[in-house]
């Protein structure tokens, strides 16, 4: 099959050029019009055609305590093909006590029926007993090189200075990269005591129970951990102008080697929404949560100029019902997280390149290239370059309308819907199957496959 008449958009910009697909794969990048031979042709006149996007961070079956997840695997998974993201890597939470392999196996179990897009899976760290480091290493080496610690959520996820210590120290030696949820554990627990013994529970004091600094101390602490124990290490979904900072000093002062992630909501949101109703106050209640205005405009510069390193979603939607339910008990039970694996491609492209903050190929480099490189799946994702897996979305960058949320997404519990954007995925290819058509699924599209990944 050949994909023709298209601009393909890469690292260097767009370029015009074909496509030449067998199997599941591209073979040929070739100059327009350079291939006579017959075969099936995809007309890509007026479209961008685009490497299928990676999204290095999501979780799209999260379980809560009362059995319901997040918006599921097949709901997620379709939001993310009609977005054009054609690979994303999930995280295995254990529960506690359970061995990060096992956990690791019921996750796959639970996507593997359901999931359309290609996935790999972090892996959570709860505690550190010398049985659950020892998994580590086997881990790293089975295809799972990237895992999670949390400095928040005490009781729960959260890893104190002495245990995140500990755990990078095996992450270093087993050549692994750790992701650290920066935002400290016992500030926040304090931030809300206040706010809940004055009766503070509505949705828009969730912003306040974690607060700036908590989030730069946290960060703080895991850059200096990870400089101590020469662990890799990156600052997942950083929502502050500070963290970008400490993250640049120590990069400048200390040579050290961390990734900075950032994401869609904290590039194109702000904190005005908690004091826009409990709806959608409780439609954006995620941590660390939306903040002012400014800070987003510098995590998008930190984008454009290459100091942050990767545009994820941290996408963890639970449709408005289950938030509204959940904050009958207040704020702190209503379940942390938004939606956004749908509008990465296109949300970033009108506004950030549209509006020219953000040239093409910093864009893709963002949403595809990049990610795929650093988490492991160089070579076979997110490219378009011979010998890549055929994930390829055919992008119409004029149209201009409110946007709407993809597949099952529930549009009240969306803190997306309404926006104005430009630019629509019409046509997608997961290994060289079509799996969404002119802006729909495929009525037989395939499950996806899960990804080893090697660092
Ligand atoms: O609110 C969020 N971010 N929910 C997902 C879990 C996490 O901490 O990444
Ligand atoms: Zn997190
Ligand atoms: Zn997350």
């Amino acid at each position: 099959m050949r994909i023709q008449g298209g601009k393909l958009a890469t690292g260097q910009g767009l370029i015009e050029a074909d496509l030449r697909i067998e199997g599941e794969k591209i073979v040929e990048v070739l100059v327009p019009g350079a291939d006579p031979r017959e075969e099936p042709v995809i007309d890509a006149t007026n479209r961008w055609v685009l490497p299928g996007a990676v999204d290095a961070h999501t979780h799209f079956g999260m379980p809560l305590g009362d059995g319901r997840s997040s918006l599921g695997w097949r709901e997620s998974s379709e939001a993310a093909l009609l977005g054009g993201t054609t690979t994303v890597v999930d995280f295995a939470n254990p529960e506690p006590g359970e061995p990060l392999p096992a956990a690791v196996e019921r996750w796959r179990a639970m996507a593997d029926p359901q999931i359309l897009c290609d996935y790999g899976l972090h892996c959570t760290v709860l505690d550190i007993s010398p049985e659950r480091l020892d998994e580590i290493p086997a881990l790293v080496e089975s295809g799972i090189p990237t895992l999670k610690g949390f400095l928040a959520y005490p009781g729960r996820l959260m890893l104190d200075r002495e245990q995140m210590r500990i755990l990078m120290r095996v992450v270093a030696r087993s050549e692994g990269l750790l992701l650290v949820h920066a935002e400290d554990g016992a500030m926040n627990t304090v931030a809300q005591k206040v706010l809940t013994d004055v009766g503070r529970t509505g949705s828009r004091w969730h912003p306040l129970a974690h607060p700036a600094r908590s989030e730069t101390l946290a960060v703080e602490t895991a850059l200096e951990l990870a400089r101590e124990t020469r662990c890799r290490l990156e600052i997942v979904h950083a929502s502050l102008a500070d963290t970008v900072d400490l993250v640049n000093e120590a990069r400048s002062g200390y040579g050290q080697d961390v990734l900075l992630e950032v994401c869609l909501h904290h590039l194109f949101l702000d904190d005005s929404l908690y004091l826009g109703g409990h709806s959608a106050a409780l439609a954006a209640i995620c941590s660390p949560p939306l903040r002012p205005a400014e800070n987003g405009e510098r995590l998008m510069r930190a984008l454009a100029e290459g100091e942050a390193d990767l545009l994820s979603t941290d996408h963890c939607e639970f449709d408005l019902g289950t938030k509204l339910k959940a904050a009958e008990g207040g704020f702190p039970a209503v379940p942390n997280g938004c939606g956004g694996v749908g509008e990465r491609l296109t949300l970033s492209y009108a506004l950030g390149v549209v509006t020219g903050k953000l040239d093409v190929g910093r864009w893709i480099g963002s949403i595809s290239a990049r990610p795929a490189r650093l988490m492991g799946l160089a070579g076979r994702k997110g490219r378009l370059a011979a010998g890549h897996d055929a994930d390829i979305v055919l992008f119409d960058p004029m149209p201009e309308y409110r946007w709407e949320p993809l597949g099952a997404s529930d549009r009240r519990g969306s803190i997306w819907a309404g926006m104005p954007v430009c630019g629509r995925v019409r046509d997608v290819w997961l290994r060289g199957r079509q799996v969404v058509a002119d802006g729909q699924l495929v009525p037989d599209a395939p499950n996806g496959c899960y990804l080893e990944r090697t660092l």
